[in-house]
């Protein structure tokens, strides 16, 4: 299914290329503001997050406001006509009919690829489920481009929730891209990072090994990746407080990395980095968030000018198969066609990225 407009659903539907082009863009941007404070007058981003968000949201807001346009949205769907039952084809046909750009963020897995097949306008997932986050890739991309100059031949330390934490999901897609850089991932057996994303890294060439342990990965990391255990996906609060605490990061811990290291998080943070670590100048997650409002605005303006049409599906339906997630926005919106890649008893749902276990 080809879409007439331009969608950010994965950065990995586009080439690095055109990242390392976002990327040149946020540097000039940030150097020459006072260029692009017009470059947006007259559009409209509609903003429609179903799930709570401060950075993603307001650096969106900022972003386009800096840029001369205008917003539109709601932060609350309760607020809206969701609570009266619309789905997500509607909402999303409607506002993207308002709008020149469309940013969503959605609690289930594979919604912003869903909204993109009706949208009138490009869309920006901004995050769907646990199981993708872009644009806070790109916020990562700029911040060790900034800061460590290079996005290659880096080990990156990824710790927390491995399992529903999207941004490590994008980010490890995204990096492994790059030449030589090799990811430690430390996590419980538990929150474990999934294996299509294994997989993706190992496609491009990337290198990863497993471990439990903060204090053995700490000493051999370039960066330090850390996240907050995502208690929204638990199926129970028990599972959830099983798993908290496990990892924290504390100024003593912080004495056992190198000294360039540096320490990022995409913030919320719950208690997963003590307050005291702010003050080592290797905590640079809060320069981080500033460096997304940038990168947004590179993107908006990126989104905007671009003629290109995507494409959202490659795959088939397959008569009476449907995907065995239930996480995944074909099982809470059943209106939407069902598209599978592979064949034969591997398919993959193009939504959520899941391998269905097929029996013959
Ligand atoms: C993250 C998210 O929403 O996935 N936050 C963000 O966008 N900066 C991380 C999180 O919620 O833990």
């Amino acid at each position: 299914m080809i879409s007439a407009y331009p969608h950010l659903i994965d950065l990995n539907d586009y080439p690095v290329t055109w990242w390392n082009g976002l990327l040149r863009q946020a540097e000039d941007i940030i150097k020459n503001p006072a260029l692009y404070a017009d470059s947006c007058k007259g559009k409209i981003m509609g903003t429609l997050f179903y799930e709570p968000s401060t950075r993603t949201q307001m650096s969106f807001q900022t972003a386009m406001l800096r840029l001369g346009g205008t917003i539109i949205g709601f932060d609350n769907p309760q607020t809206s006509s969701v609570a009266k039952g619309e789905n997500l084809k509607d909402t999303t046909k409607i506002i993207s009919g308002y709008s020149d750009v469309l940013v969503i963020r959605h609690p289930t897995v594979g919604a912003a690829k869903a909204a993109a097949l009706t949208a009138e306008c490009p869309v920006i997932n901004a995050g769907d489920g646990g199981h993708l986050h872009p644009t806070q890739t790109l916020t990562d991309l700029l911040t060790l481009k900034a800061e460590k100059k290079t996005l290659s031949g880096l080990t990156i330390g990824v710790c927390g929730d491995l399992l529903n934490g999207r941004t490590v999901h994008s980010l490890c897609k995204a990096m492994s891209c790059y030449e030589n850089n090799h990811f430690i991932m430390i996590s419980t057996k538990e929150l474990k990072m999934p294996s299509y994303i294994k997989d993706t890294i190992r496609a491009h060439g990337g290198t990863f090994e497993e471990t439990h342990s903060l204090e053995e990965a700490l000493p051999k990391l370039d960066v330090l990746y850390m996240t907050r255990i995502q208690r929204e996906r638990f199926a129970s609060p028990e599972e959830y407080e099983a798993q908290k605490d496990t990892y924290i990061l504390t100024t003593q811990k912080m004495k056992l990395a190198k000294s360039d290291m540096i320490v990022l998080h995409p913030l919320p943070r719950v208690d997963e980095i003590e307050i005291a670590v702010d003050d080592d100048p290797r905590a640079l997650y809060f320069k981080q968030a500033r460096y997304g409002m940038y990168v947004r605005m590179s993107l908006i303006l990126t989104m905007l000018q671009s003629p290109a049409k995507t494409q959202l599906l490659y795959g088939s339906t397959h008569k009476g198969v449907c995907c065995q997630n239930p996480k995944c926005i074909t099982n809470q919106e059943y209106y939407l066609p069902k598209s599978f890649t592979g064949t034969g008893t591997t398919l993959t749902c193009e939504y959520c990225d899941e391998r269905l276990l097929l029996e013959h």
